[in-house]
């Protein structure tokens, strides 16, 4: 019963959420739907480098209501980052990530990582031609890590080349160990949000303004009954166009299940576009961005940075530090033959990074205000143009490479990283307009 009352029944939530506000109870809905569906498929499922594809084709030729379950569990894999991505939007709109929900951003970015390790793992499994190219590219690229790096991809893979080692461990991760994290990471997610309370709209600290009789935040509603219901209407929403695609258009045109993967995999036959699903390809694509040439840019990139960060930054340590990381980044980047490191080391380290850099957010924004509503042109442009980078970016992550695409990626990329490191500026220097003291409507 305390469970009930301190997360549902007395648990107070902005009585202004919005459209934006049904995915976090979209995603739990998704992620369960997952696990039941998987839960199935493990079933008639075979782990074996042998016997995986023609398990799939079983399953969805010969085992009664099969193909409902696969299609169910391969468009839910999209359904859950088309909500995720959507959810983490929410965040960027109304500064969800900032103080005091750090924490609450923080646990939301493990979530994505797991997320991803998971699609990742779970993308082999069927053991077609681009499960097995796709983990055989994605691997390899530790295999850039200087050093360590060869050892590294035989221990991942357990072999020489992606073979049926990797797909018993691929398994035994996408099937017992991430999910487990997950679902550890979600209940502490749900633990650090309710511990602040939630953000809404307008960015206003609801709990500021309580009722002296009762001492509920004025503007708050209790999650139950009124979230409740709104929320079981995402779902049915969700549902709608869910099985519009489920039914209709299970594969979407090869994004959601690429036409390569119903040729079974060929270790012989690497096929002539290798390509990952589309919540990878805006990653991918800062990865093939970074060729040889491109690195002239970035080193002259990060040299403008650390003398932006020298030029406006009084404390000293901060400047020396600067100085030192920027020369050493740029050393490695263009210094002589031996030293410099390879183009494809700095691609997979900007991939990472560019995974990751969400984490840094909250202390990245600087502005008086959380909500966009309040927050001026120039960050509103900025969000604009990272979003039209992130498309773009993901789109051209599933084209082939062309002279023309490798710049306009590389143009992007430098646009999505200037989201980032630029914020401290823009959203000190940007004019905002003061936050109500109650939430508008
Ligand atoms: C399995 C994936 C996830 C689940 C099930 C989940 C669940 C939830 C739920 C139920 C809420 C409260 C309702 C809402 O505000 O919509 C929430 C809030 C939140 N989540 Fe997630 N989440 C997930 C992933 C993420 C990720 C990847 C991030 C960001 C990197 C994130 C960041 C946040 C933030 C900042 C809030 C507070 C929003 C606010 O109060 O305005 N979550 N999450």
């Amino acid at each position: 019963m305390s469970l009930w009352r301190d997360h549902l029944a007395e648990y107070y939530a902005p009585k202004n959420f919005n459209f934006w506000y049904y995915f976090g109870s979209l995603a739990m809905f998704v992620l369960v739907l997952q696990i039941v569906t998987g839960i199935f498929l493990t079933m008639h499922y075979k782990p074996d480098a042998a016997q995986a594809f023609v398990s799939v084709e079983y399953i969805m030729r010969d085992v009664p209501g099969g193909w409902l379950i696969r299609y169910l569990h391969s468009t839910g894999a999209s359904a859950f980052f088309i909500v995720v991505y959507l959810h983490m939007f929410r965040g960027l709109l109304y500064g969800s990530y900032r103080k005091p929900r750090e924490l609450v951003w923080i646990i939301g970015m493990l979530i994505y990582l797991c997320l991803m390790a998971e699609a990742f793992f779970g993308y082999l499994l069927p053991w077609g031609q681009m499960s097995y190219w796709g983990a055989q590219v994605i691997v390899n690229l530790f295999d850039a890590i200087p050093w360590v790096g060869p050892t590294l991809a035989i221990w991942i893979r357990g072999d020489y080349v992606v073979a049926d080692a990797t797909l018993n461990r691929f398994f035994s991760f996408h099937v017992i160990a991430i999910p487990l994290l997950l679902l550890g990471l979600v209940v502490a997610h749900i633990m650090a949000l309710h511990e602040v309370g939630s953000n809404n709209p307008d960015g206003v600290e609801i709990k500021k303004v309580t009722d002296p009789k009762t001492g509920h935040p004025v503007d708050g509603i209790p999650f139950h009954p009124y979230y409740t219901v709104k929320d079981t209407l995402g779902v049915v929403a969700f549902l709608i166009v869910f099985t519009v695609i489920l039914f209709f258009m299970p594969e979407f045109g090869g994004y959601f299940l690429e036409y390569n993967n119903f040729i079974p995999a060929d270790p012989l036959k690497t096929p002539s576009h290798i390509a990952p699903v589309w919540y990878f390809t805006p990653y991918y694509s800062i990865l093939r961005a970074v060729t040889e040439d491109f690195m002239i840019y970035l080193a002259l990139g990060v040299a403008a940075y650390a003398a932006l960060i020298g030029w406006t930054v009084g404390n000293l340590r901060m400047r020396a530090a600067t100085a030192v990381v920027g020369a050493a980044l740029i050393f490695f980047m263009k210094g002589p033959e031996g030293i410099a490191l390879d183009p494809k080391v700095w691609g997979v380290a900007l991939m990472g990074v560019g995974t990751s850099i969400f984490f840094l957010l909250p202390w990245l924004d600087r502005s008086p205000v959380k909500s966009i509503r309040y927050k001026g042109p120039i960050t509103k442009a900025a969000l604009a143009l990272f979003v039209t980078a992130f498309i773009v970016l993901g789109y051209l992550g599933t084209l082939s490479v062309t002279e023309g695409r490798t710049l306009t990626a590389q143009v992007f990329t430098f646009i999505y990283f200037a989201f980032f490191l630029l914020m401290p500026w823009y959203t000190r220097a940007d004019k905002t307009r003061p936050e109500p003291e109650r939430v508008t409507g």
